[in-house]
């Protein structure tokens, strides 16, 4: 196999322990590959929206609230990862999140998606979140999960 040496590295967080450790994990090696990192947060829309729009509502449209905790979740993730001598973005989705960061990573033809195994959901899970799960599944790029 030849040596593999990614461009584009996509960290998924939700701002949980799991989330910022796989995001510190993509942004080190973003710096040893000299790669570009998008650390991306997908905010889910209350239940019922979809029912009736059909589709994910533009970010704009979401309530305060969610948008909020959106800036927020990015914010502790730049402060709590050590992005030095890395180049980055940080970018906000609005939709299913396994959805979303599937079709961002593959969009952006990103060589590595770091995600961890579970995420800041409220039940003390013994198995994989359910988006580490579905991820894993439906993914098109290479999946790193981080334990
Ligand atoms: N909304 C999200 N935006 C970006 N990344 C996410 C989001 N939700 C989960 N992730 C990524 O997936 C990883 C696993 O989280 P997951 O949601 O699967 O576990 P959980 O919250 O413990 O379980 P569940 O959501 O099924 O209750 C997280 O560490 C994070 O990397
Ligand atoms: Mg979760």
């Amino acid at each position: 196999m030849d040596p593999w040496s990614p461009n584009v590295i996509v960290a998924a967080t939700d701002g949980s322990e799991q989330s910022l450790r796989a995001a510190n994990a993509a942004a080190a090696l973003a710096r040893t590959n000299d790669a570009h990192l998008f650390i991306v947060t997908v905010v889910r829309p209350p239940e019922g929206w979809w029912g009736i729009v059909g589709a994910p509502p533009p970010a704009e449209s979401l309530g305060n609230a969610l948008a909020d905790a959106q800036r927020v979740v990015l914010e502790k993730t730049v402060e709590a990862v050590d992005l030095s001598g890395v180049r980055f973005d940080t970018v906000e989705e609005v939709g299913d999140p396994a959805n979303q960061l599937a079709a961002f990573s593959e969009e952006k033809e990103a060589d590595l998606m770091v995600i961890g195994q579970r995420g800041a959901g409220l039940v003390e899970r013994i198995m994989v979140g359910s988006v580490a799960d579905r991820l894993v599944h439906i993914a098109t790029v290479p999946v790193l999960v981080v334990p």
